[in-house]
């Protein structure tokens, strides 16, 4: 049934609130991005992010789900990075690099020296304008993400990662539950509803 001019007119006041309500609220509370409140109603269903744990957030610019972190984490560790520049957050350390290169990985497990409770990625390839693309990019970075989490997150560490609802998503998911026990999706409220992204939430490493 085609929608009137009507319902359309209200549809789109309705995401103009929805998203208003975030971005205000964010600026309200000093979070440098609205995304923060995905991280905010991720970690309120889960409970993964602790005072000692150690947390790896990738794709952090501009910083807001390191600020959800670092308000809950005091005497554990935390390493954001991303290809931009961020700015200092108190106990955040920081790597300005491409999670894609492999001497990122190196840089990260040195920081470490030993295995992680939490790693969490908000990462989302640059934009081509071919919407398929930019979805397959992303859900790419996932992939990787998974990969790399399963080898440096100790047995009953836990993954959150954003991926779209693409083509390549049930891969996607197959891959993951490869890799962890538990695999489950979640699409916060302060996401918008005309996005395709959701959030994957791992956790429990298969033993080989
Ligand atoms: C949606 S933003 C992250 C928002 C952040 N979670 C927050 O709360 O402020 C996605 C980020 O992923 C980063 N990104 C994309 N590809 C990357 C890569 N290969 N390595 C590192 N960062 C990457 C982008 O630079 C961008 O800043």
């Amino acid at each position: 049934m085609k929608k009137s001019k009507k319902s359309k007119k209200s549809n789109t006041w309705k995401i103009k609130q929805h998203r208003d309500q975030f971005f205000k609220k964010s600026k309200t509370l000093g979070y440098r991005s609205r995304s923060a409140f995905k991280l905010i109603e991720l970690n309120k269903k889960y409970k993964f992010i602790k005072k000692n744990t150690k947390l790896l957030d990738i794709g952090a610019y501009p910083g807001g789900w390191s600020q959800v972190s670092s308000k809950i984490i005091t005497v554990g560790k935390i390493l954001s990075l991303d290809i931009k520049k961020m700015d200092q957050l108190k106990n955040v350390s920081f790597l300005q690099c491409d999670f894609l290169e492999e001497n990122t990985k190196e840089k990260i497990l040195k920081f470490f020296r030993e295995k992680l409770d939490v790693v969490i990625s908000d990462m989302v390839a640059d934009t081509t304008g071919n919407k398929s693309l930019d979805c397959i990019r992303t859900n790419q970075l996932c992939a990787d993400v998974i990969e790399f989490a399963s080898k440096i997150l100790k047995p009953n560490g836990v993954l959150v990662s954003k991926l779209f609802m693409g083509e390549d998503f049930l891969e996607v998911k197959e891959l993951a539950k490869s890799k962890f026990k538990k695999v489950e999706f979640f699409k916060p409220e302060s996401s918008r509803n005309e996005s395709k992204e959701t959030y994957l939430h791992c956790m429990i490493l298969k033993t080989l």
